[in-house]
């Protein structure tokens, strides 16, 4: 038996370009995905762009038996933790679903980690779990729990449970990362976002624009108190976010008790702003509408990167043009996702 990374929702977007990011840097990678969200064919992609096999196994987080013969299988060193439900909309309407999916599966996942030995851990958490900001940028220190809905309070009650677990047990080290907004694809155009339905979030949409699967973007408001009215938020290119993981793995090896890191850039771009450099890289006009404001959002949001830098030593380095290059590459090399 060897030692591996077990990477809980490997099959989905930030996953999978993380598992790329692993593999590319010599660890050896087990995915697990119910593929709720997810198919397959990214995994078989992920394979073309490393030329390395990954084990793959379709098993869910509340399966306890199932998560039991997967520990007995391999020998596991840290497992990253991404598969949960993540659409803020669905979670107002199937709190039920949320809870259980999110607690109940990295509840699971935790005793099964205890009764195995394996105690290192990394949890994509969000900077939704600032809530409404009271200062910006925000830094780790900013309170947490102002959540509105029920997506974004799992992250926050996990975040909770992992710093009560490494509080009562020493053993554990665990590494929360809170996600700026994620965008663009693996330079190859073989991995991307490929939303179910309609995509909720602002950059798939605008991407399916573009290559004319939608008609217009739908702004959601322009009296924002920002430098031109929309709202305005950190993103961050998915390879630079999978390549943060890397830096948290090697954080956890230095024994590192229970870390919270903000992964973002630093820097805020609006919705006009993401709508005219994605104009750029693609070629394409966006038509848009401009409407009232979306409910739950807030005008700003983005991080202070700079614990990540200094203790992680990690940095995000792509720039915009790079992460709307790369999201029109995707798009426009498979204008249906993985379907
Ligand atoms: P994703 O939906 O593409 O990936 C999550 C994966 O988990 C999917 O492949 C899905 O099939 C799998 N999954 C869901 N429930 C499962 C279960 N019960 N058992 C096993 N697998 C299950 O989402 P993503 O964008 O890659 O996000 C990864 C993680 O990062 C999530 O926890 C999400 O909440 C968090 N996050 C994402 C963003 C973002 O904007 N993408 C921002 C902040 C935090
Ligand atoms: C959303 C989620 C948040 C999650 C984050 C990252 C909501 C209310 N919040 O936040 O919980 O952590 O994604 O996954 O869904 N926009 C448009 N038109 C669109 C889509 C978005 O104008 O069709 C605007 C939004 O108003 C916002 C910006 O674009 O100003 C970014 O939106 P989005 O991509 O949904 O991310 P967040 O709002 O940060």
């Amino acid at each position: 038996m060897t030692s591996n990374i077990l990477v809980t929702g490997g099959a989905g977007y930030v996953g999978s370009h993380t598992v790329v990011e692993l593999i590319n840097a010599g660890y050896s990678v087990v995915v697990l995905d119910n593929l709720v969200n997810a198919s397959m064919e990214s995994i078989k992609r992920v394979e073309e762009i490393t030329g390395k096999s990954v084990p793959s196994h379709s098993i869910d987080l509340l399966d306890r038996n199932a998560l039991e013969g997967l520990f007995k299988k391999y020998k596991f060193s840290a497992v990253m933790h991404f598969a949960g439900l993540k659409a803020v909309g669905e979670s107002c309407e199937l709190p039920l679903l949320y809870y259980k999916t999110n607690l109940v599966g990295t509840i699971n996942l935790l005793e099964v980690m205890k009764e195995n030995g394996v105690y290192n851990m990394i949890f994509s958490s969000s900077a939704t779990v600032y809530g409404a900001p009271v200062y910006l940028p925000l830094d780790e220190n900013h309170p947490v729990g102002g959540c509105t809905n029920p997506y974004g309070k799992t992250k926050y009650f996990i975040e909770n449970m992992l710093i009560d677990l490494c509080k009562a047990d020493n053993q554990w080290n665990i590494i929360l990362l809170r996600y700026f907004n994620p965008v663009g694809s693996h330079i190859s155009g073989k991995i991307g976002e490929s939303p179910q339905g309609v995509p909720n979030n602002l950059m798939p949409y605008v991407a399916q624009v573009a290559v004319g699967k939608r008609k217009e973007l739908t702004v959601y408001g322009e009296d924002y108190d920002t430098p031109d009215g929309t709202g305005v938020r950190d993103y961050i290119h998915v390879v630079d976010l999978a390549l943060g993981h890397l830096a948290a793995l090697k954080k956890l090896d230095e024994k590192c008790g229970c870390k919270i890191y903000n992964l973002g850039t630093g820097k805020g771009y609006s919705v006009l702003d993401m709508v005219k450099a994605f104009e750029k890289a693609s070629g394409k006009p966006i038509p848009y509408k401009i409407t009232a404001r979306r409910l739950g959002d807030i005008a700003s949001c983005y991080a202070d990167a700079s614990l990540a830098e200094n203790e992680l030593h990690w940095k995000a380095e792509r720039s915009l043009d790079q992460m709307c290059e790369d999201l029109w590459r995707w798009q426009s090399m498979n204008p249906n996702g993985y379907l």
